[in-house]
């Protein structure tokens, strides 16, 4: 129900205008966006990568319609490919299509798209398709086939366990040779298109990981769920399946414990690191996939406002796991 307020509001303009304009908001934002520069991306990546851990830089923004925004993100992101090439950083960038015009059309969408892959390719460097909400799944992954039949091979795409048709399109990846993010999905989806249920999201979650880790090209297993985790490790080590050949993917600011250990492990660990002035329907999803995040803004907010000293100055509040 709270996750469904959360959903509704991540679409809201008029949500979006208040928390944006709240002092605090920024602050709080922090915890799961890097900043809103390329240098802050480029600082969280560096440390990351010093870490051990991979990375996956993306400037935040999605349904963009005006050409002009659609151009400026796309110049971002060629910034960001050539610094990641410059600074020779352990990373690659995902990027929503929406941000890049995919609602105005498919040949505008090219225009933007091809010189990033195009940079990109230069530098030997990787650019993932995120999906976003049903309405785009389809155009989405035609978009991407079409990249991938003329040839190129730096570039895949995101499949989303609560949707009844990803198990097929696992299917149809592994036959092409495609590099695939799973995850479990964050959009509000009708029942008619993804599983209402947890339980049926997670099962078949894991059904998509094992048909990744058997036939895939160097799945990217997305999930802080450490049910999934362990399903993963389990089948890899059960099925002699190398972990060069896979590698796990977290959100930046979510469940740090999990990810050091399972650096510490051995695995590969890919953060996505989220960056840029657009953070707020990307907050407020991560607001949704766990409520009790909401403490932590509370209590931030309590921290920063003139009721602060109730709290004591030296309170360092409820933070998210990790
Ligand atoms: P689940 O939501 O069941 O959570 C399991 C546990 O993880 C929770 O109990 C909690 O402990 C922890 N947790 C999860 N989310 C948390 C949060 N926000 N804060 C604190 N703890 C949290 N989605 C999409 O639709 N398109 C996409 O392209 C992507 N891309 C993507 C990339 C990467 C690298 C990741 C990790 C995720 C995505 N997602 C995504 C988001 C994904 O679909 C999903 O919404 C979240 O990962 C939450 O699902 P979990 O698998 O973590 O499990």
């Amino acid at each position: 129900m709270l996750k469904d307020v959360l959903l509704a509001l991540s679409e809201s303009s008029l949500g979006r205008r208040i928390a944006t304009d709240a002092p605090f908001a920024r602050s709080v934002a922090r915890r799961f966006v890097a900043g809103e520069t390329v240098e802050d991306a480029l600082a969280a990546a560096r440390a990351l990568n010093e870490g051990g851990m991979h990375v996956s830089l993306d400037y935040l923004g999605e349904s963009v319609n005006s050409a002009e925004k659609a151009h400026a993100a796309g110049a971002t992101i060629g910034a960001v490919v050539s610094a990641i090439g410059r600074e020779e950083l352990d990373a690659n960038v995902s990027v929503k299509l929406t941000q890049l015009g995919q609602d105005i059309d498919d040949t505008f969408l090219l225009e933007v798209v091809n010189p990033l892959l195009d940079a990109a390719a230069e530098r030997d460097l990787f650019i993932r398709f995120d999906m976003e909400s049903a309405e785009y799944t389809q155009q989405t992954l035609d978009f991407f086939v079409e990249r991938w039949n003329e040839g190129r091979r730096n570039v895949g795409v995101v499949l989303q366990s609560y949707l009844y048709r990803t198990e097929e399109d696992v299917a149809k990846a592994n036959r092409l040779g495609a590099r695939v993010r799973l995850c479990k999905g964050a959009y509000k989806e009708p029942e008619e298109v993804a599983y209402p249920d947890k339980t049926d999201v997670d099962a078949n979650f894991v059904r998509c990981m094992e048909a990744l880790l058997t036939d895939g090209n160097y799945p990217g297993i997305a999930t802080h769920d450490e049910a999934m985790i362990q399903a993963t490790k389990r089948f890899a080590r059960d099925h002699r399946i190398d972990r060069d050949r896979f590698e796990f993917q977290m959100l930046y600011g979510v469940r740090r414990d999990i990810q050091r250990q399972l650096v510490d492990e051995g695995y590969h660990l890919r953060i996505y690191v989220p960056f840029g002035e657009a953070w707020y329907p990307y907050f407020m999803r991560r607001m949704a996939e766990r409520p009790a995040n909401l403490l932590f803004v509370v209590d931030s907010i309590v921290r920063e406002s003139p009721l602060g000293f109730l709290r004591g100055n030296g309170s360092r509040g409820r933070k998210p796991t990790a």
